[in-house]
């Protein structure tokens, strides 16, 4: 902290007002990536603090996370392993069904069309992103919850972890995280974000790992 480069940094996040919801302030990252300066600072800012720490895998949250986690990685040495949030359907699913064919994703029937609307057999709602098979940890949101996935077999016991996202709010997604790593036999050193309040890292008890952070929301 006092980092003359982190108001560069901070400068560079665009907010965007009421994305994806009327009331909330998006914290744009996209533009920060736009500004080699900005975007270089922040990355060397994280390798420099966990060059020497004896990390071998960086697990970056879909999707921003995905975004800076291998250059920190590639530059401490680490592997780099994405968290996926699941997907949605694609598009055709309704066409799909309506037509009786199989699923391209599940190669089965997903559910039944009435009224113009699509009714999924409940194990059908997400589609996972990723193609092998996966081990999952689900988390409670503002409304309803969301889902974590890692592929088995990316991360093996006894590796030390550090878990990368763009942004911490409650922090339910980074515990997800490190439930997920944990339960593959990892050790989460620390998570590390680039957006969060000074009060989420010292009060967020993320299962009692640390939490850095970068700079404040704008
Ligand atoms: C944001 C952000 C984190 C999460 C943090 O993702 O990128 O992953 O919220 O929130 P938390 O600390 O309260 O768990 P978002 O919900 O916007 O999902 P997205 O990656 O699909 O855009």
């Amino acid at each position: 902290k006092g980092d003359p480069r982190l108001q560069g940094i901070s400068n560079a996040i665009r907010v965007v007002p009421h994305f994806p919801k009327p009331g909330i302030m998006f914290q744009d990252i996209t533009t920060l990536l736009l500004n080699h300066k900005a975007f270089k600072d922040a990355v060397d800012i994280f390798v420099d603090r966990y060059r020497h720490m004896n990390i071998s895998v960086v697990a970056g949250v879909e999707a921003r996370g995905f975004m800076f986690g291998p250059s920190i990685a590639l530059a401490i040495g680490a592997k780099f392993v994405p968290l996926s949030k699941p997907g949605t359907l694609p598009d055709n699913a309704m066409m799909c069904v309506q037509n009786h064919f199989p699923s391209p994703y599940f190669g089965e029937q997903i559910g039944t069309v009435e009224k113009n609307r699509l009714l999924l057999d409940k194990s059908y709602s997400t589609v996972s992103k990723l193609p092998s098979e996966v081990i999952s940890e689900d988390y409670v949101l503002e409304y309803g919850t969301d889902r974590l996935e890692m592929h088995v077999n990316a991360v093996l016991p006894g590796e030390r972890a550090l878990v990368f996202d763009d942004l911490v709010a409650t922090g339910g997604t980074l515990s997800a995280a490190i439930r997920l790593l944990e339960r593959a036999g990892a050790e989460v050193v620390e998570c590390a974000c680039v957006i969060g309040l000074p009060v989420v890292e010292e009060q967020c008890r993320l299962n009692g790992k640390p939490l850095y952070i970068l700079v404040e929301p704008r």
